[in-house]
């Protein structure tokens, strides 16, 4: 069976997921019983791994892609992608596997994807919501939106998230091989990427619920290397940015 898109392959990377990866992935398959799963496990030491396996048996459906170690979510989503593509699937789309990103809001994404090359599921766009975060990382991603925004001049309400679906022709333009990022500023990397190589990027409303089993692996690290990551890329962006806002003709002058 296939989505009107094509064939859609929903890449989940796990670290220590032992708890939510079973209800997650039945979740997704319930919700869209056309669409595939792969799992990207980085050799979580509670078998999470093991899990997915036992899950691949059972349904055609399921994938595991096994790595050996604990690499960045990154990482992870990039051998997601070299593998969805390899395998010619035709939408690819990131998920956590904690269930923060409803499984049930996956049509909306596709739905959208009929108009854009990169839809993005969005918090801080009308509509959406989040549940139960604490105040503290509502206020790191609502910063690091807005810093993001400001630093790199996109005009994305949440290019952190990590819900979102890639066309696979959206995935080749945006040299993956280039990408550096290891930890979630991977998330507005690709963002911008896209954005820059003039692709329809589309935001909907998404209700992310923070999980109830295990825990985050936000770190300080991960936000370390976002900042100096999206600092140094705005700085080497700046001459490109002023140019064009000096040719841009001003409103309300005349143009003669
Ligand atoms: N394979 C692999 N390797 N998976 C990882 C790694 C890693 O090194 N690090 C995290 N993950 C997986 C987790 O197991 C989970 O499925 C998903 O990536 C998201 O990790 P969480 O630790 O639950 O992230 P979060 O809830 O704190 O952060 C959310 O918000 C961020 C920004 O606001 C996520 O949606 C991020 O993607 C997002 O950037
Ligand atoms: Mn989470």
């Amino acid at each position: 069976m296939t989505h009107a898109l094509g064939r859609v392959l929903v890449v989940v990377p796990t670290y220590d997921e032992a708890e939510n990866i079973e209800p997650v992935v039945s979740r997704l398959l319930a919700a869209v019983p056309d669409a595939e799963a792969l799992v990207v496990d980085d050799a979580s030491p509670d078998g999470t791994g093991e899990i997915a396996d036992r899950m691949a048996a059972a349904d055609p459906r399921v994938s595991v892609l096994h790595r050996t170690g604990k690499e960045g979510l990154g990482a992870a989503y990039l051998a997601g992608f070299s593998w969805a593509l390899e395998h010619g699937y035709d939408v690819v789309v990131e998920m956590d596997a904690d269930g923060s990103h409803p499984p049930e809001q996956l049509p909306d994404l596709l739905q959208a994807l009929a108009d854009a090359d990169l839809v993005l599921g969005s918090r801080w766009v009308q509509g959406g919501r989040v549940v139960n975060w604490p105040r503290t990382r509502e206020v790191l991603s609502r910063g690091g939106n807005l810093y993001t925004r400001l630093a790199l001049g996109l005009p994305l309400r949440d290019a952190t998230g990590g819900y979102r679906a890639f066309r696979a022709g959206t995935l080749r333009t945006l040299h993956l091989g280039e990408v550096a990022s290891q930890g979630y500023c991977f998330q507005v990397d690709l963002a911008w990427r896209a954005v820059r190589a003039g692709l329809r990027v589309a935001e909907v409303p998404i209700t992310f619920t923070e999980r109830e089993r295990g825990s985050s692996k936000m770190s300080r690290s991960i936000v370390l290397e976002a900042l100096w990551r999206v600092t140094l890329w705005g700085a080497a962006d700046l001459p490109r940015r002023l140019l064009r806002a000096a040719r841009r003709p001003r409103a309300g002058r005349a143009t003669a």
